[in-house]
């Protein structure tokens, strides 16, 4: 992935494979008039990424996972491998704020996973973003640079290039209150500087991304495009709030 517009649906636990493939066929329709423009996944649950890959086989649009498991196989129930993922997807969410904090998910693991995606060729999309608190006591620059330093540390600069990071204060998920353009640009100027060969990597901004807001937030120079929850649950939404995107990224 070289720098360019990117908007990632993250479906979280929704959606089955019936309702995914009536949304891949809705959304494709109205992608067509801009799917040349940017590119576009949907990152869906394990049970909807076989429905999607055979309703999307001709489309542009991309497909993703939320999470995988670093061993290619191996006594792990209930884990999916990244090598399992490989013919699937095309990315996979990885140190999501609601693993990080529900599932116990590590920046240690987060390494792990990043590398075993890498290997097979999948994008990953790792999030980063501080807590509330976090970010009261000012310290939100400390904590997303130990984030990626922590969990991308290990790459060669050119691994780190090839990755997606999106910036998710955990405070603006699923709370209608996203960050302000200028606080996300600034948080993800922090985010390009804390390692080697992330210049020219891709940077979305998460957190209550909406129709209304993808304009503002993607005029500003760090945020290359968005990982959208709640947004991307309504085929219609997401495209609306595509097309808002792209215009703020034609304005900058
Ligand atoms: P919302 O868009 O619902 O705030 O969720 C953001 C998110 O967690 C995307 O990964």
């Amino acid at each position: 992935v070289s720098r360019g517009p990117f908007f990632a649906a993250n479906w979280k636990m929704y959606m089955d494979p019936e309702t995914a493939r009536d949304y891949a066929n809705a959304f494709e329709l109205l992608a067509e008039p801009f799917v040349d423009d940017a590119y576009i996944a949907l990152c869906a649950p394990f049970v909807c990424l076989e429905t999607l890959s055979e309703e999307l086989e001709d489309s542009e649009i991309g497909i993703g996972a939320q999470d995988c498991y670093w061993e290619p196989e191996g006594a792990f129930t209930g884990e999916i491998s990244a090598r399992m993922l490989r013919e699937l997807v095309d990315c996979c969410i990885v140190g999501h704020s609601e693993r990080r904090r529900l599932f116990g998910e590590t920046d240690e693991m987060v390494a792990r996973k990043v590398s075993a995606l890498l290997a097979q060729e999948i994008t990953p999309i790792v999030c980063v973003g501080e807590s509330l608190e976090e970010n009261q006591a000012g310290r939100t620059a400390e904590r997303v640079t130990a984030q990626v330093v922590a969990g991308l540390g290990h790459l060669t600069d050119e691994q780190r290039g090839a990755i997606v990071i999106a910036y998710e204060p955990i405070w603006a998920i699923g709370t209608g209150l996203a960050d302000t353009p200028e606080s996300a640009n600034a948080t993800i100027a922090v985010i390009r500087s804390a390692a080697g060969g992330l210049d020219q990597a891709v940077m979305l901004y998460g957190g209550s991304m909406k129709p209304g807001n993808a304009e503002a937030l993607c005029r500003q120079p760090n945020i290359d495009g968005g990982l959208v929850g709640s947004a991307s649950l309504d085929p219609g939404a997401f495209a609306e709030l595509i097309v808002n995107g792209l215009k703020g990224g034609d304005a900058r």
